[in-house]
């Protein structure tokens, strides 16, 4: 699927009504069908604990359901208020392996300024599988669900 059907499904879902969890999930398994070489795809969130949950996922069930601010790839990618695009997992020394096959990892803030709600977080078995354009799609879809977040504050009913 390209981005630009993914969130006008994504959109449809909001113009009907959906409630914030379902739309987290959709996004989630649309995301994972974007590009053959996304393996596992899925959705952190971070609390004000500074420990980020697993939201929805696709893929294999891993054990790191909890990662703490400044842990692994992804409490770096927090604690270093960036996106990370490891070419080689095998290659950074606090990485928190979730299968053995994974060979790169993506992970994308999703925030509003400097207020971090989320990060999608995707692996692959491939090295070096995150190339420009899946960069810029996977940027598009956070940056809608950082949209979803602000609603969903400023609406906690919703
Ligand atoms: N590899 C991540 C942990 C999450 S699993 O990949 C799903 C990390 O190093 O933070």
């Amino acid at each position: 699927m390209q981005v630009d059907m993914l969130i006008s499904r994504l959109d449809a879902l909001v113009a009907g009504g959906a409630s914030f969890d379902s739309i987290l999930e959709s996004a989630v398994e649309a995301v994972h069908q974007l590009d053959p070489r996304f393996d596992w795809t899925g959705i952190y969130e971070l609390y004000p604990d500074d420990v980020l949950r697993l939201g929805p996922f696709v893929g294999s069930p891993t054990d790191h359901v909890f990662i703490g601010v400044g842990t692994g790839v992804c409490g770096t990618a927090v604690a270093e208020r960036r996106n990370l695009n490891i070419p080689d997992v095998r290659k950074v020394s606090n990485y928190l392996a979730c299968s053995t096959e994974t060979r790169s990892e993506l992970v994308i803030l999703i925030r509003s300024g400097e207020r971090i709600h989320a990060q999608i977080d995707i692996d692959s078995h491939q090295v070096g599988a995150f190339d420009d354009a899946a960069v810029a799609s996977v940027q598009r879809v956070a940056d809608w669900l950082a949209r979803r977040y602000r609603a969903r504050d400023s609406d906690p009913g919703r």
